[in-house]
């Protein structure tokens, strides 16, 4: 059967990995988190104390990494490898979070991440969630959907998240942190964070993690139908 591609593009923290998992896997097609090569590339600039307002210092420091991902044998999820390192936990940390959108923001940058997301998606049977993949990385994707959830809501599941990993973080920290983000994110020059025309919007306020994934598959089902017709 034919294989597509699925994009989910959205605001911080509205499930758009949980239900790109998912997905990947009913299908089983590649899942790939571009969210998390932006944040190896901050952790990467962070460790070299880089000043990215410097242009030149930023195509430099690009040149140096190499971004991969690996399936984890236990847990058979995919994880973010930096320069043959797994920085799969340690992208998530708040440090990370508070630059990752300021470093996305650079063009060069989204070059360097944007080529590499589209040769993943040569062969099709990928499902990518980002910002920009429905509109910009994989603008003919089959399907796409725009994945939204109330603000509260998107703040209580990430502090959870955190929290586990760090029970010192307040719940301020985490709301203030995904408001700039989306803020940063939507504002750009380049790329910024909006609905393709033909995405379908999901807003997963009020639905559990099966009933988003259900109402995803519907749709999955309806284009591969269309791409044997
Ligand atoms: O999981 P969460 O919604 O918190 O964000 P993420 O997918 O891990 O992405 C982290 C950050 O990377 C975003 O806030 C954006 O600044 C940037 N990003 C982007 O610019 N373009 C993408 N395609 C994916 C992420």
């Amino acid at each position: 059967m034919n294989k597509i591609i699925v994009t989910i593009d959205g605001w911080s923290s509205c499930g758009k990995s949980t239900l790109a998992r998912g997905l990947a896997k009913e299908l089983g097609y590649v899942y790939i988190d571009s969210g998390a090569m932006y944040r190896a590339v901050t952790l990467y600039f962070l460790r070299s104390h880089l000043d990215w307002s410097d242009a030149q210092a930023v195509a430099d420091h690009l040149k140096d990494i190499s971004l991969s991902f690996h399936q984890n044998e236990h847990t058979g999820q995919s994880e973010m490898f930096l320069n043959g390192e797994n920085v799969e936990y340690v992208i998530r940390d708040l440090v990370v979070a508070e630059k990752v959108s300021e470093v996305a923001a650079l063009g060069p940058v989204r070059t360097f991440a944007v080529a590499q997301q589209r040769q993943m998606g040569e062969k099709k049977g990928i499902v990518m969630d980002g910002r920009d993949i429905g509109t910009v990385v994989f603008p003919h994707a089959e399907l796409k959907f725009f994945m939204t959830a109330d603000n509260a809501v998107r703040v209580e599941r990430r502090f959870k998240e955190l929290y586990t990993k760090n029970p010192n973080i307040s719940i301020e920290e985490v709301k203030n942190n995904l408001e700039m983000r989306d803020y940063i994110d939507s504002h750009r020059d380049i790329s910024p964070l909006r609905q393709a025309e033909d995405a379908v919007v999901l807003d997963n306020s009020n639905m559990t993690m099966d009933e988003q994934l259900q109402f995803a598959m519907d749709l999955v089902r309806q284009r591969l139908k269309l791409q044997i017709q």
